[in-house]
């Protein structure tokens, strides 16, 4: 993914400058290390907040990092029948590790 998003960004970044703006890492969403506070105007996730293990602090962590008036966007499916499998599975996993 990392490697997607930097190529990505060479092919792109003459043609459009925003692509200047991106950087690529891979963070804990709980935490974020490194980010400044304020410092981001979106954050995405898909599939991603609902399967963290603590969603509440990686809620807390978008906050301090996005700037005022910034913009949250995620999809969680979390009324999928499937969730909560995929849920425990990733627990599971995090735990393992
Ligand atoms: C269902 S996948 C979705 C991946 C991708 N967003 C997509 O749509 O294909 C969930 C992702 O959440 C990531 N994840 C789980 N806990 C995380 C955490 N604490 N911080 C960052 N990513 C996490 C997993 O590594 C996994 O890549």
């Amino acid at each position: 993914m990392i490697e997607q998003v930097q190529k990505l960004k060479q092919q792109e970044q003459d043609n459009n400058p925003i692509w200047s703006q991106v950087e690529a890492k891979v963070l804990d969403a709980q935490v974020l290390d490194g980010v400044e506070d304020a410092s981001i105007s979106h954050i995405t996730g898909t599939m991603v907040y609902n399967l963290v293990s603590d969603g509440r602090q990686a809620l807390k962590a978008a906050h301090r990092v996005l700037q005022p008036g910034g913009i949250v966007g995620m999809t969680l499916g979390s009324q999928a029948e499937w969730m909560d499998l995929v849920r425990t599975f990733f627990h599971t996993f995090t735990l393992l590790r």
